[in-house]
């Protein structure tokens, strides 16, 4: 039991709305991109610090950018074409990529993780799936408990693909519903039923995945709880095993797609507020455990074991159940993190792909880790993931101001404090990324007022 330093006061909804929509970081590495010290490195040191780093085995993000159509609340790196002559080319390159990673990788390798996300995955025909998995995996070990995951547009997708998919290994599905509610669908440009939906759930469970994850996104535009009761009602009916249930990102001065609808149509943050608390309420009801501050998951998913028995970590894709030490991502704007370093690749398809052709590492940006980085990135981690961090008492330059940053979070309800521990209350795990903030102080306390990240709220 922790004893609060001082008694707080609990927030209303509205105070927490009023006082929290404000940018934040969603703190997928530490510190964010905008922050890093670009400094990428060669690629000898680079493949070095991947083959030094590889012994427990890899995860492999692959990036795959292309989109027939634009979903407008779109925020992810995405390419828009209805040309599918770009897919050979692409998985071409990616195995350019994944060839310089090979040679440095030690024979037999174990690859713990896989996962292609998007853009579509889907967009790619079964054929070139195929191609670039079975090329991608020959010669490394694939581990019976393993994590393969692709992301999934219902609309876009077909059996046969995720055929293909689970012959070659994978095992998780992650179903990009966002919402059923065709009016809101329609607003955002993104056709799609709840039959679509449906089938895909249908045959991921026909072929044996063993995990199926629904994406929604709350707060986007003609949103209200009608909605939110029949994304609930959705959910009762496919019981996805995980559920990450995002906040929508209004960044229009980065995702043009953002400015075709009306700013009106959006909720305002104490409305948001309220969409949250009303799928967070229904998703507990259903039996879900909250997971960090976006996700759920059944009580029998790993995921929900890895948070009971404090394994849960948190890389560039999220949430997960698997701490690797050597992230590799491939594709255009790709991140990798490697022994702590971190690196992204061209965003730019054609930037990426000369280079890699050309047996060039792709990195665009970096980051080598300086001073309390790692520890700093550690305590970050460890708050998102486990709802509590320890502080370092060698350090009183460090840790006084940080105790003096998380006064407001203490008086605020969002956090307890005792001693050197900081423990975070349940509202304080919604609000975790907002807590976080008092142990940036290398970046976050001196970032330009350039717009960057999204609200909090
Ligand atoms: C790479 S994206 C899309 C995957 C796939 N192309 C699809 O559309 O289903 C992964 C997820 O990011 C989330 N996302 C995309 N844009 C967002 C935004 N502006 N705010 C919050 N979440 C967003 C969506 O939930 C989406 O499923
Ligand atoms: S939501 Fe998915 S399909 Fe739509 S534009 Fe974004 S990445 Fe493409």
């Amino acid at each position: 039991m922790t004893t609060p330093l001082v008694p707080h006061q609990p927030l209303s909804p509205d105070e927490v709305a009023a006082r929290y929509a404000k940018p934040v970081p969603r703190y997928t590495s530490y510190p964010t991109v905008p922050y890093w010290n670009n400094m990428p490195y060669k690629r000898e040191r680079w493949m070095d610090l991947v083959a030094a780093s590889a012994g427990d085995g890899v995860s492999v993000y692959i990036h795959l950018p292309f989109c027939e159509k634009l979903c407008t609340y779109c925020g992810c790196n995405k390419r828009i074409t209805k040309r599918h002559s770009v897919e050979g080319p692409y998985v071409d390159a990616l195995l350019a990529e994944w060839e310089m990673y090979r040679q440095a990788l030690p024979e037999g390798t174990v690859i713990q993780q896989l996962h292609f996300g998007g853009g579509t995955p889907t967009f790619f025909g079964a054929d070139q799936l195929q191609r670039l998995t079975s090329k991608l995996l020959k010669g490394f070990t694939i581990p019976s408990r393993r994590d393969f995951s692709v992301e999934i547009h219902p609309a876009v997708t077909n059996r046969d693909q995720l055929a293909r998919l689970a012959d070659n290994g994978f095992n998780r599905v992650s179903i990009g519903v966002q919402d059923v509610d065709q009016e809101v669908l329609t607003l955002i440009n993104r056709p799609q039923t709840i039959q679509q939906v449906a089938n895909t759930v249908q045959w991921s469970r026909d072929l044996g995945y063993k995990s199926i994850n629904f994406d929604f996104v709350y707060g986007l535009p003609k949103q209200g709880q009608h909605q939110i009761k029949n994304n609930l009602k959705i959910t009762e009916q496919l019981s996805p095993d995980r559920i990450a249930h995002y906040g929508y990102a209004h960044v229009p001065w980065q995702s043009l797609g953002q400015r075709a609808y009306d700013e009106t149509h959006l909720p305002d943050p104490a409305r948001k507020w309220a969409l949250r608390e009303q799928a967070d309420a229904g998703f507990t009801e259903l039996g879900y455990q909250r997971i960090g501050f976006d996700h759920y998951a059944l009580p029998t998913d790993r995921m929900a074991r890895a948070a009971r028995s404090g394994k849960l970590s948190r890389n560039f894709m999220g949430y997960t159940t698997h701490k690797s030490s050597a992230l590799l991502g491939l594709g255009c704007s790709a991140i990798s993190e490697v022994g702590g370093a971190f690196a992204q690749n061209h965003k730019v398809v054609e930037d990426y792909s000369n280079l890699v052709t050309a047996g060039v590492l792709p990195h665009v940006r970096g980051h080598q880790p300086k001073g309390r980085d790692t520890e700093i990135a550690r305590s970050i981690r460890n708050l998102l993931c486990t709802g509590k961090t320890r502080l370092p008492n060698f350090d009183l330059g460090y840790t006084l101001p940080v105790l003096e940053r998380l006064l407001p979070s203490l008086k605020e309800g969002l956090v307890e404090i005792n001693g050197l521990e900081v423990h975070l209350t349940e509202i304080g795990k919604t609000l975790s990324r907002h807590v976080a903030l008092a142990f940036d102080e290398r970046y976050w306390l001196k970032r330009p007022s350039t717009r960057t990240f999204s609200q909090g709220v």
